[in-house]
């Protein structure tokens, strides 16, 4: 008997359609070469919802998305919709799915591929078999505490105010996340905090060590956020599994996405629910949207996160890793990777190539 699975689509917006396109494309070749059975069901969120329904997370999405086993999002926000009031930006259709399907754990792969070596700002031999997996915290911490706002004081000056909160438990559960990663890789979790400066992240490091006794075969050590960004650019392969809230995690993600050469090559995993979302980290990238240029690899790699963490099909994940890096290694490249004496593709030529390989590899 065939396995059976619900899959939410949430397209979204600027290149968010066109990358999410060449990842369903991964989807339908997996589902009749195992013998699956996927029913995909698409819905508006971000820009494109707000648009249509007046609202970025309309109901009738987060329904869908609530009762899939697995959702898999594209990006969205763009210029179009940066007026708008806060609760009403695409963004907050980001936050509201990681917060109503309970995903606090966000898992962010740094791995490089080989043939994109030399595509990385960093000198080869810095990245040459670079792997990290940052652990972010996904649904506490600045981007959701309160109190929140600008308001005008009595003198007609505005304050700003954002409040950064944990609770011990959020802190623990996020740290056995990252401790039970570690123990099928590297078996060493750095989390980072400056808890010199912020009593919160203070409770962070206490949390995280109790929580290692439990661990006693993983190693931890603690690292301040501003050490940690200038330690991934000066000797990255230090890194196993780095854990850290939900802001740091943002920011140091995004910073470690480059060492691998583009933004467009990294997918994500958001855990921690009944159901799982899968997402790559990039955004909408509006300065391509529409052009046929943007890299689909990072949405076609988060389709592999969802075989190994959703759909019980891990060996789907490596095959689609492998498969990427033969497409590299034949030299096919979207603009964001290109280098000397490649051959440049478009975004649904690259889709083509991998789905032709992909094809191949599971004949
Ligand atoms: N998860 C999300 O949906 C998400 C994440 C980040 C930003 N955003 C939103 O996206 C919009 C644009 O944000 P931004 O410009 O800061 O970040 P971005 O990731 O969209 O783009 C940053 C740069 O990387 C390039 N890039 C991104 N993805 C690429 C891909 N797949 N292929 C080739 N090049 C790629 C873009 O062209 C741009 O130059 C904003 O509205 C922002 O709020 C959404």
């Amino acid at each position: 008997m065939s396995q059976e699975f619900n899959i939410t689509v949430l397209p979204g917006d600027g290149i968010g359609p066109e990358v999410i396109r060449e990842a369903v494309k991964i989807l339908r070749i997996v589902e009749a070469k195992k013998n699956l059975k996927l029913h995909l069901t698409e819905a508006p969120a971000g820009g494109a919802a707000y648009d249509a329904t007046g609202h970025p997370l309309p109901e009738a999405t987060l329904n869908t998305a609530k009762e899939a086993d697995a959702v898999l999002l594209g990006a969205v926000g763009g210029p179009k919709w940066e007026t708008l009031d806060f609760a009403l930006r695409p963004e907050r259709a980001l936050l509201g799915l990681r917060s109503n399907l309970g995903l606090f754990a966000n898992l962010r792969p740094a791995k490089i591929f080989a043939p994109l070596v030399e595509a990385s700002t960093l000198k080869p031999d810095v990245v040459e078999g670079l792997d990290i997996m940052v652990v972010r915290e996904l649904t506490g911490g600045i981007y959701f505490g309160e109190p929140r706002g600008v308001e005008t004081l009595a003198d007609g000056s505005r304050r700003g105010i954002n409040t950064l909160v944990y609770t011990d438990s959020e802190i623990e559960r996020i740290a056995k996340v990252a401790f039970d990663v570690a123990r099928k890789r590297g078996k060493n979790v750095c989390s980072v905090d400056k808890a010199n400066v912020l009593e919160c992240t203070g409770l962070w490091r206490e949390v995280v060590t109790q929580t290692h006794e439990d661990y006693q075969d993983i190693t931890l050590s603690h690292m301040y956020v501003d050490n940690c960004a200038m330690q991934l650019v000066r000797n990255p392969k230090q890194f196993d599994v780095i854990v850290t809230t939900n802001m740091f995690g943002d920011i140091l993600s995004d910073q470690a996405s480059m060492l691998t050469g583009s933004i467009g090559m990294l997918p994500s995993a958001s855990l921690g629910g009944k159901n799982a979302m899968y997402e790559p980290i990039h955004g909408s990238a509006p300065d391509i949207a529409g052009k046929d240029i943007a890299n689909p690899l990072a949405a076609i790699l988060s389709v592999g996160m969802m075989f190994k963490y959703s759909l019980n099909l891990e060996d789907i994940s490596v095959v689609l890793e492998k498969v990427v890096d033969e497409v590299l290694k034949q030299g096919y490249r979207t603009g964001d990777i290109l280098s000397k004496g490649m051959k440049e593709v478009g975004c649904i030529a690259m889709g083509d190539r991998v789905a032709e390989e992909l094809e191949k590899r599971l004949s």
